[in-house]
């Protein structure tokens, strides 16, 4: 996944790219560059970050440009391989994000008809396809290169001497800002709120012509009209707000978004059209975080609708055919852009099942292919390590689970009141964030930990060890606490920290037993549980207290709490927790 902007307007365009991309970040930084026109095409590229390529770059003149910010997917970052790619007479530029399947044949075919290539990026083929078709009409190049381009991509094409960019998209996100006799390109949204609030979201087959002026969108040929969107979000909902780093930032939102998240809902009562189809049985699919939400959605959703729900890793659910009768299917999502979560929403809408998606993106991909889409208001969610979406996807799923429960009135009651009490209780966790970083720049010393729980907290341990592992590289593996005896055991010595997920439910007891076997193998042990626990005290060397509640509503006071710990442990061995290495914030190649 890229990062790629535009800008034409009256100002200098290279500050203005640079201060975008640097916005975009999150989306891939291993590589960059911008490309600005006067009357000649000038591009600057190079491996690294903006801030790096800002320092080198020479003054660009020209009030048009474009830019990109890399996460390589063929060919290794690199100041060839970076974006913006040219055409053989350098009259053509094009940045790009998504993938071209089909790469190699057009560019033997396009060697075959004298195009000269420099990098190994599949990009590189576009704008030799525009070069190919460009007879005065840039749009219209472009349309048809587009034409033979099998795959995923969000484009903008900057030509020298034309007044204008070309921008599309299919599977990939691209927005455009509307300015004041200035107009801006963005795959999201945080790169435009400098400068504008006022967004037109691209459909997959767009082609938008911009300029100084204005903006035209085509689509197979014919004028087309898009919604413009007021973005709710200021640019400081962009910024760290005065946090080190946006991952403790948009952990200590979780109190607002759960409040945002469920006051949207319970105030509308649109029906989620899943529900109301008469299914029998739900299947959730999702990657990383979010399958670890989907994971503590059936037992939210088993318990209070006492219906089956089956939940799917999505890169896995394209291997096997799944038995769909009768069955609505759930998406979750943060970005609303992971490859594998949109190709099996495909595949089940292909197979007649009904999709729901919950998503955080207005206008990602999965609210397109979805039959109807549940936004959870968690704000740009910039850090890649997911936090605040977490809980915003739990508390979308409790919503769901409790407006068509099948549980009595005072049950109902209890939840209702339950749910209502949890940014207060997640503020409980926050307020307690010293002693949680005690507890973290202990166990930042250890280079492998075990998380384990059991029930509606064995997701919760998942979760623990992932973001654990995501921000501060221990490596740390999540386990049903009624495992470890089956193999992991084999691992525990004083060397290898366990930490417990307590909560007041069935589960206590075995967790009780699980803790003294853990002990009697010479595990340093870390207890979450409820405060006044005193059983918890004798047995653990250390414990994180958290707040009493309604054992169903647990998972998002304990998941808050171990993300204050992964963030504090990555603090003491000082990793770059925004920008994990390796990682990038949503996935959108398979
Ligand atoms: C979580 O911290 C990671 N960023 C990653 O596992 C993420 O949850 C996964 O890639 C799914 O992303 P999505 O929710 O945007 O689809």
């Amino acid at each position: 996944m890229c990062g790629i902007v535009g800008y034409i307007g009256g100002k200098q365009a290279q500050p203005i790219l640079l201060n975008c991309l640097g916005r975009l970040e999150y989306r891939g930084y291993d590589s960059c560059g911008i490309a600005v026109s006067a009357n000649a095409i000038e591009v600057y590229k190079d491996a690294g970050r903006v801030k790096q390529l800002a320092g080198a770059m020479p003054k660009l003149d020209g009030v048009v440009g474009i830019g990109h910010t890399r996460w390589a997917t063929h060919g290794e970052p690199s100041q060839i391989n970076a974006h913006p790619h040219l055409d053989c007479s350098g009259n053509i530029a094009v940045v790009h994000n998504g993938v071209i399947n089909n790469f190699q044949k057009l560019k033997q075919q396009l060697i075959g008809e004298g195009h000269n290539f420099v990098s190994q990026t599949d990009t590189e083929v576009i704008p030799h396809l525009i070069e190919k078709y460009y007879h005065g009409n840039l749009e219209e190049a472009v349309a048809t290169a587009l034409r033979d381009v099998e795959g995923s991509y969000a484009i903008v094409v900057l030509a020298a001497g034309e007044p204008k960019l070309v921008v599309a998209r299919k599977d990939c996100p691209i927005i455009i800002g509307i300015g004041d006799r200035e107009n801006f390109i963005a795959s999201d949204v945080p790169a435009i709120l400098d400068y504008t609030n006022r967004a037109l979201y691209l459909e997959d087959g767009d082609i938008g012509i911009v300029t100084k002026e204005g903006i035209r969108l085509r689509r197979d040929g014919a004028e087309v009209k898009r919604e413009e969107h007021r973005i709710p979000w200021s640019v400081e909902d962009a910024q760290k707000a005065g946090y080190e780093h946006f991952m403790l930032k948009e952990i200590h939102e979780q109190p607002k978004v759960i409040r945002d998240t469920l006051g949207d809902y319970t105030q509308r009562a649109e029906p989620a059209m899943l529900m109301d189809t008469g299914i029998e049985s739900m299947l959730i699919l999702a990657c990383g975080t979010s399958y670890h939400a989907a994971l503590v959605g059936r037992y939210i959703m088993e318990e209070l609708l006492s219906i089956l729900v089956r939940v799917e890793l999505a890169s896995e659910l394209n291997y096997y055919v799944p038995n769909l009768a009768k069955t609505g299917a759930i998406a979750i999502t943060q970005s609303g852009e992971t490859a594998d979560t949109l190709k099996a929403m495909k595949k089940l809408k292909d197979m007649g099942c009904p999709v729901l998606a919950i998503t955080n993106v207005v206008g990602s991909s999965a609210s397109r292919i979805a039959n109807q889409t549940i936004y959870i208001r968690a704000g740009p969610e910039i850090s890649v390590a997911a936090t605040k979406s977490f809980t915003a996807q739990l508390m979308v799923l409790y919503w769901l689970a409790m407006s068509y429960s099948k549980v009595d009135a005072r049950r109902l009651a209890g939840l209702i009141m339950g749910i209502r009490q949890l940014p207060k209780k997640v503020q409980q966790v926050l307020d307690n964030e010293d002693e949680i970083m005690k507890y973290a720049k202990y166990l930042a010393g250890y280079e492998n930990a075990f998380f384990i729980g059991r029930g509606i907290n064995f997701p919760v341990a998942l979760e623990g060890a992932l973001k654990l592992k995501e921000v501060s590289y221990i490596h740390a593996e999540g386990c049903p606490a009624g495992e470890l005896k089956h193999g992991s055991f084999a691992l525990l010595s004083k060397d290898v920290p366990v930490i417990a997920i307590v909560a007041q439910d069935n589960t206590y007891e075995a967790m009780l037993t699980n803790l003294k076997e853990v002990k009697a193998r010479g595990s340093p042990l870390i207890a979450l549980a409820e405060e006044g626990d005193e059983d918890i005290d004798q047995l653990a060397d250390s414990v994180i207290t958290v707040p009493k509640g309604d054992a169903i509503f647990s998972p998002v006071i304990n998941t808050v709490a171990l993300q204050l710990l992964a963030y504090y442990a990555a603090k003491q061995r000082g990793c770059p927790i925004d920008n994990p290495r390796n990682l990038a914030k949503s996935v959108t190649v398979e």
